[in-house]
């Protein structure tokens, strides 16, 4: 393998690295904004400049005159790279006095504060004083639809979001207008964004400039504490981090997966986890009151449950948003508690068995809306066509995220797991089990891959886990004799 020097350390290289990657294998950072290792490489904001030389014929190292961009410089066999020399210092230095002139004293609101490019880069390498002292540049913030906020005195004109919605997404929306001082990164006539892919617009800039709505001043970023875990919220199964604080899921944020997701999520599956802390999730067993769905004990809500599906033809639907340990278990348990009951998996509508799922766009998204159909149709469950005819009762088993088929038919339905107060109304009763923010467990994805998801908080409520339920209702009914 060629090798270059990179502050002294000797560091092999992959022909097509550019230096800021071969300098981080020998722990070297060089400082960068533009540059993004997804997205095409521009060299526009100079701030990881470093000095770079190479051997001359008689071996004597020759340093170049001009520092030279380490994102769009490819390292060669002998290469000497300098990264903290005194002109590559005052190079950065000189970079961040230019980025802030106009940028505003806003880290103490900033939603980005914490978890900042511009931040981190100026405490590091900036100065710790400015010489402007005209007035800076400011700009209208147009609304750019639901998803981002925009403020864009605090842009620095990195062109990573023009980039990520040309490249990634697939979509011209963001462009830079004017030119020299006025230049301003906005929407193509000013209109709402269009991709479905809007959040990962927040993730990329570097600095406060794009920020998500829906978690713009809930939470200050060090207050969050970060599980990885996998999206559920279709087949591919995007990496992800759950933040939370408090047992309440603040945010999602993508986790790197070349293999998978690359740096990436869509914004169904950033966005996924707001059911989970919903008011109106039934978080207790509960029973049909007077007025709607009343809560009552465990001990209660599970006697009504196993009574209400006594002597019936049952069918069984289970949700594909269980994990792998979660349906196993549930196959043991309903061939010993309703060994003649018809058990199918459900999750999609018009998506009945794997074979119909397929990629929904060019990017990430698959039809399959939850994550685990793939494994459901593994362990052997058939897809849920219908209610077989004569079908009195249904047991319903949702992780949260599986679409509800049509139960009109059915007089008795009880539901296990993750449902809305308005879903579960007509619901003979409702035992409350964890969605999967709440617990551990694998799914497999549409290659068959199979992928761990973690607990990020304890369940909410008296919500108990499947394990727990099924187990409750064993001890408690022992056989019950349904059809
Ligand atoms: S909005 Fe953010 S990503 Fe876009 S150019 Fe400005 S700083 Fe860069
Ligand atoms: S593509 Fe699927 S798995 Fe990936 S983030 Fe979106 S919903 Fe989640
Ligand atoms: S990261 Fe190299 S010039 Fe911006």
């Amino acid at each position: 393998m060629p090798q270059c020097l990179i502050d002294d350390r000797k560091v092999e290289f992959t022909p097509g690295e550019n230096l800021i990657e071969v300098a981080k294998k020998v722990g070297v950072e060089i400082p960068f904004f533009c540059y993004h290792p997804a997205l095409t490489v521009v060299a526009q904001c100079r701030m990881c400049a470093v000095e770079v030389g190479m051997p001359g014929k008689d071996g004597t190292v020759q340093m170049m005159g001009k520092l030279q961009t380490a994102c769009s410089t490819p390292p060669a066999e002998g290469m000497v790279v300098k990264t903290k020399t005194e002109k590559v210092l005052k190079n950065q230095k000189s970079v961040m006095e230019f980025l802030l002139i106009n940028h505003p004293l806003d880290c103490p609101i900033c939603d980005k504060s914490g978890e900042c490019d511009l931040q981190d880069n100026s405490f590091r390498h900036g100065d710790s004083y400015m010489r402007y002292t005209e007035e800076r540049r400011t700009y209208l913030d147009l609304d750019m639809g639901p998803v981002i906020k925009k403020n864009m005195n605090r842009c620095i004109h990195c062109t990573r979001c023009i980039r990520f919605g040309t490249e990634v997404a697939g979509i011209r929306e963001m462009v830079a207008v004017q030119r020299g001082n006025n230049t301003e990164i906005t929407t193509i006539d000013g209109r709402p964004l269009e991709t479905d892919y809007a959040g990962n617009y927040a993730d990329i800039c570097p600095t406060g400039s794009l920020t998500l709505k829906n978690f713009r001043f809930r939470k200050r970023a060090w207050f969050l504490k970060k599980t990885p875990s996998v999206c559920e919220g279709c087949s591919r199964g995007c990496n992800i981090e759950l933040h939370q604080d408090g047992n309440v899921v603040h945010r999602t944020l993508p986790r790197t997966n070349m293999e998978i997701n690359k740096y990436w999520l869509c914004d169904e599956g950033r966005f996924n986890s707001d059911y989970v802390n919903d008011a109106d999730r039934v978080v207790t067993p509960s029973l049909p009151g007077a007025s709607g769905l009343a809560a009552v004990g465990w001990e209660q809500a599970l006697g009504a449950a196993r009574a209400s599906l006594e002597g019936k033809a049952l069918s069984v639907l289970v949700g594909s948003d269980l994990t792998q340990e979660e349906a196993s278990n549930l196959k043991t348990f309903l061939g010993k508690q309703f060994p003649k009951a018809s058990v199918f998996h459900y999750g999609t509508k018009g998506i009945k068995t794997a074979a119909d799922d397929a990629a929904a766009d060019k990017i990430l998204k698959r039809k399959s809306r939850t994550s685990n159909l793939h494994g459901l149709e593994k362990l052997g469950y058939q897809g849920f066509t219908g209610l077989p005819a004569g079908t009195e009762a249904v047991l319903l088993f949702r992780g949260g995220r599986a679409e509800l088929p049509d139960l009109s038919q059915a007089r008795h339905v009880v539901g296990v797991g993750v449902f809305m107060k308005q879903d579960a109304a007509a619901f003979h009763a409702v035992l409350p089990g964890p969605s999967w923010a709440e617990k551990d467990g694998t799914i497999v994805n549409f290659e068959g891959r199979e992928q761990k998801i973690r607990r990020s908080i304890l369940p909410v409520g008296q919500s108990k886990n499947l394990s727990e339920i099924l187990m409750l209702w064993a001890n408690q009914g022992g056989k019950t004799g349904v059809a």
